[in-house]
Order: C-alpha cells, then sequence, then structure tokens
C-alpha cells in the first residue's frame, strides 16, 4: 500500500477491495475504502453502516488494523480534518464504551486498549449513561465533538493501520 502525506485535501488514495466482491453479491461500489494519513498515522475510512461489535471485528479481521481509537487532542484534529477533507457526512463509529464490569463505576473505555478515556472531547449533551457507545461526531457546528449513542446505533468506521 502506497502511503501519501497529506497536505491538500486531494492527497488521498481511494482503494478498492477485491477481497469483499467474494463476501457481497451486491455491486463493488458499495464497498469503498479511503486511505488517509497524518504523520506516522494511517486510517481506514469505510463508507459502510455497521454497529461497533461489527466495526471492532472488520477492522480486525478485513483490514488487520484496529478501530478508531482517540488517545489525545492531536489525533482528535487529525480525524476532524479528514472529516472535512472525505467529506464524511454521517457520525463515526469508535471502539470507545462504557465499561460496566470492571471497575468499581461503569467507566468510559476503549476497547481496543482495555484503557480509560486519557482524553475526551464530550458534545454538550453526551455523555449520557443511557447510551453506552462513543461516536466521533461530524458537525462543523458541533465542533466534531463526540457524542454517546446507544450501541446498536449503525455509523460510519475508520480503522487505525
Ligand atoms: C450488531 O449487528 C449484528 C449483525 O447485524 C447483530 O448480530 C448484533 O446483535 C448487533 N449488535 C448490537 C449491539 O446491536
Amino acid at each position: 500500500m502506497t502511503k501519501m502525506t497529506p497536505g491538500n485535501g486531494a492527497s488521498f488514495l481511494l482503494l478498492f477491495f477485491p477481497m469483499l466482491y467474494s463476501l457481497t453479491n451486491s455491486a463493488p461500489t458499495n464497498q469503498v475504502a479511503t486511505y488517509w494519513t497524518r504523520g506516522e498515522m494511517g486510517y481506514l475510512y469505510i463508507d459502510k453502516l455497521v454497529n461497533q461489535s461489527e466495526a471492532l471485528a472488520e477492522c480486525l479481521r478485513i483490514y488487520k488494523g484496529r478501530l478508531l481509537t482517540i488517545l489525545n487532542v492531536a489525533q482528535d484534529d487529525a480525524i476532524s480534518d479528514m472529516i472535512v477533507d472525505l467529506g464524511i457526512s454521517h457520525d463515526i463509529i469508535t471502539s470507545g464504551k462504557i465499561n460496566y464490569v470492571s471497575h468499581p463505576f461503569p467507566e468510559w473505555e476503549w476497547s481496543t486498549t482495555a484503557t480509560l478515556f486519557p482524553y475526551r472531547n464530550w458534545s454538550p449533551s453526551s455523555p449520557d449513561f443511557e447510551n453506552h457507545c462513543c461516536f466521533k461526531g461530524v458537525q462543523a457546528s458541533n465542533f466534531y465533538r463526540w457524542r454517546s449513542l446507544d450501541c446498536d446505533t449503525v455509523g460510519v468506521f475508520i480503522c487505525e493501520m
């Protein structure tokens, strides 16, 4: 896979994954993955609606990466830039969810690393403890802040490579 550095909005690769075509009977154009880089980090945007458990599994098994795990402001800003560059218009699934089991109290945790959120960027109305999964919001007017939504909510997703 060729890496390109960002710098202008056009510097990304549009990749089509032939192996996916064998998994589905639908038209090839239904499966579009876009690779985007920032510094050392590579992000693969998958334009397909799934829930968090499916996104976790697909990143791991199909793309050999991990589902979006936002550990600091620089990474959060990179994803916001990616949303603008690629014109992503659907909320993005992350690996963040409430862990009710491992701690004395329910805690927001990145399920890929099993670590508590070291950094958070919630929307004013989030998080609420009714909704247990963390999505990266795509609204510029809300500064791309995170939203807590029910875990059966579908979204597009990004695998870190
Ligand atoms: C996610 O989707 C799969 C496949 O449709 C389904 O089996 C699973 O129950 C869903 N999980 C949640 C939490 O909604």
